[in-house]
This record gives structure tokens, C-alpha cells and sequence, in this order.
């Protein structure tokens, strides 16, 4: 099963939890810059991760998006996360992530997930990058269980 994490950060915290969610699933791992199509070949998994800006994804990560193409994601599963701040004022850029995949076909595997900065510039609050490592560990299985389902 092979798994693709794409990220987008300012600061490097969103890519600390990128880095983290990538070392406890085994998978690739590229800033969304860098993106291209053939990275979806094989890929059961796309993970898609990116910092909260005026409560959407950055603008890197939107455009990354935007391009992605009608049904690319078909037969594939996807997760996102966002970092941001504790409050209820945040926002929400992961659910607004989700959509897109969705709508380029992915399948939606496991809800998202939000993991918190201090400030702006961070640090991550204490406990978020092994809590990201847990989520992967749960992504993992949980995509095990629905790939076994489908081939019984
Ligand atoms: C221009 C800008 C807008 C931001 N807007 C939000 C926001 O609406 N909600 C929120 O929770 N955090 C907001 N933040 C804080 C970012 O989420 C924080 O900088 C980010 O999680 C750090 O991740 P990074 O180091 O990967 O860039 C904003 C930060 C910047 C720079």
C-alpha cells in the first residue's frame, strides 16, 4: 500500500506534522510545490496537510488543489489536517481540503484532523507531533481494514 504526504508550510510546523505523519506510515513525503500528476501512480493514500490563512488553506495549497484534475484521485483514499490556533475563532482549512480531494475523486477515510500552533510562527503545542504520529498509526489500520474488506 503506498501512501503520499503533500504539505505546504510557512514556518515548519505544518511540516513537522507532515514529517511525523509520514515517518509512523512509511510513504512518500514532497512540499505541494513540488507536485506533479505521476506522483499519484500506486498511491492508495494521499495525505494533504497545510497551515490555517484567514481560516482557509494557504494559498499554495489551494492552488495545488485547484489543479488537480477531475477523477485523478478515483479509487484512492484521502485525509487531510490543518495547523492553527486553539480557538473557536480558527477555522476550518482540512474540511475545505477534504471537499477537493472529494471532488477529484478521492474517498474520504478518516475525519480530519486539526493540530495546534502557540503562534503564529509556533512553536507547536506540546504533544502535537507524537499526537500526529498517533493519527497516522490510526490512518494506517484503518486503511489496512478497508482494502482487506474490499478484496474479501
Ligand atoms: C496570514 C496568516 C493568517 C492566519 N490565519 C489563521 C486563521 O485564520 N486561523 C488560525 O487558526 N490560524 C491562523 N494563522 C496561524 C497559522 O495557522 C500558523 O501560522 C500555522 O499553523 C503555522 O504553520 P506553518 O509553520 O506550517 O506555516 C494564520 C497565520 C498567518 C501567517
Amino acid at each position: 500500500m503506498k501512501t503520499l504526504v503533500l504539505y505546504e508550510s510557512k514556518f515548519g510546523n505544518t511540516e513537522k506534522i507532515a514529517q511525523s505523519i509520514n515517518q509512523a506510515i512509511g510513504g512518500e513525503i514532497y512540499n505541494v510545490a513540488e507536485f506533479r500528476p505521476e506522483m499519484l501512480d500506486d498511491v492508495d493514500l494521499l495525505i494533504v496537510g497545510s497551515p490555517i490563512h484567514g481560516w482557509q488553506p494557504s494559498s499554495e495549497t489551494v492552488q495545488f488543489l485547484n489543479h488537480l484534475e477531475t477523477g485523478s484521485l478515483k479509487g484512492k483514499y484521502v485525509a487531510a489536517f490543518d495547523t492553527g490556533f486553539k480557538n473557536i475563532f480558527s477555522g476550518n482549512a482540512a474540511s475545505r481540503i477534504i471537499r477537493k480531494l472529494e471532488r477529484a475523486g478521492g474517498k474520504q477515510l478518516v475525519p480530519t484532523q486539526k493540530f495546534v500552533v502557540v503562534q503564529s510562527e509556533g512553536p507547536l503545542a506540546s504533544g502535537e507531533v507524537d499526537r500526529a504520529g498517533s493519527w497516522a498509526l490510526g490512518l494506517r489500520v484503518e486503511l489496512e481494514e478497508v482494502t482487506h474488506t474490499m478484496s474479501h
